[in-house]
């Protein structure tokens, strides 16, 4: 097994792998880590679909992977994961074009907005970041389990650490509306998404969650100087931060292609065959009670019944059963 670590590369991780024939499907391509993992899979011959919402940002991040690598092979498709009109017709016509997956990372995020609704009404980050990957992925399932020893990763964060799911309240409508609860919500249920996904395919299947690490990115937007203090302060707090982010409450930032290197890294490797469903960080494999700014992470994410509750509960609210045969 090769020894990778917080400041491996995303072409690091791919020296030597070729992806020629491999189909991947990156959402939230259009900027920050989701373009990098195209930019570096598409360098190793990958073909990539690659999913945003708006049409302009998604042309511009093309052009620019296109301006690295002359010979990547590019789809783009539009799916707004806040709409689910929008993710069901994507996936219909998807899933008319008879391409297999391979690999499907559901990348795209938003932290700490306001408190804001999708257009079906779920609160902002948890209809983002989980419904709408929940939602997609379950619709492009055939496409999937054709794939060659296909794998869904997921983007999670070590702001899983802010907050398990609510599973009364999923929408904040008894409780009052936290930027930081809310986005800790979220990123623990892509783990537990994550997880349920693998009880449910067992070896058909690969699965893993992904802390990516600290980097600038446009997934900042909507911070202002408060929510960062109250960041730092969550940070000092966390009983498992390190002595460092204990006193200080900083956090180690990674370049673009470090911090895209553990998507990669999930997305490739033959080294994490033993390990379905983790979690990972700084291209490892997670440590419960670890520091969660490297590949640490809180018990209660591995919790099988809040996985099956959670995935009863997002049939419900996405409105469609997703039987895994
Ligand atoms: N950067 C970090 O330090 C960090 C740390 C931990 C975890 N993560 C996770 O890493 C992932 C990638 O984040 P990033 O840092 O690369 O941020 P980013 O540059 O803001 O990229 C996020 C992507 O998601 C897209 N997106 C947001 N809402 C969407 C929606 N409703 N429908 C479709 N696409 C949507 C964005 O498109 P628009 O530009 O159109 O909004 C953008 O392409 C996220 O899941 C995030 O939670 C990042």
């Amino acid at each position: 097994m090769a020894i990778f670590g917080s400041e491996t590369t995303t072409d690091q991780i791919l020296e030597g792998v070729d992806l020629n024939g491999r189909h991947f499907v990156v959402t939230g391509a259009s900027s920050g880590l989701g373009e990098e993992s195209v930019r570096a899979l598409s360098s190793a011959g990958a073909s990539v679909s690659m999913l945003a919402r708006n049409p302009e940002k998604i042309d511009a991040a093309a052009d620019r992977i296109r301006a690295s690598v002359p010979s990547a092979d590019l789809e783009k498709g539009i799916v707004d994961l806040a709409d689910m009109s929008s993710i069901r017709s994507y996936a219909e016509s998807f899933l008319q074009k008879e391409i297999a997956i391979d690999v499907l990372i559901n990348n795209a995020g938003v932290m700490a907005c306001p408190r804001l609704t999708t257009n079906d009404g779920f609160e902002m980050q948890f209809g983002t970041n989980h419904l709408g990957h929940f939602l997609l992925t379950n619709l492009l399932m055939p496409a999937i389990r054709t794939g060659h020893k296909p794998r869904i990763i997921n983007l999670s964060s070590a702001g899983h650490t802010h907050s398990d799911v609510d599973l009364e309240d999923p929408n904040f409508e008894t409780t009052e509306y936290s930027a930081w609860e809310s986005y800790g919500r979220s990123k623990s249920a892509n783990i537990h998404f994550t997880r349920e996904l693998v009880r449910r395919y067992g070896d058909e299947l690969q699965s893993f969650a992904v802390h990516p690490g600290v980097i600038i990115t446009e997934l900042g937007r909507h911070l202002t100087p408060e929510l960062m203090e109250e960041m730092v302060e969550r940070v000092k707090a966390r009983s498992t931060s390190s002595t460092e982010a204990k006193q200080t409450g900083g956090l180690p930032f990674k370049s673009m292609e470090a911090g895209a290197a553990t998507q990669v890294w999930a997305a490739t490797t033959d080294d994490l065959a033993g390990n379905n469903g983790s979690y990972l960080g700084d291209c490892k494999v997670g440590v419960e009670g670890g520091n969660p700014s490297e590949n640490g992470y809180l018990p209660y994410i591995y919790n099988e019944d809040t996985a099956k509750a959670l995935w009863a509960l997002s049939e419900e609210m996405v409105q469609q059963e997703f039987p895994s045969n």
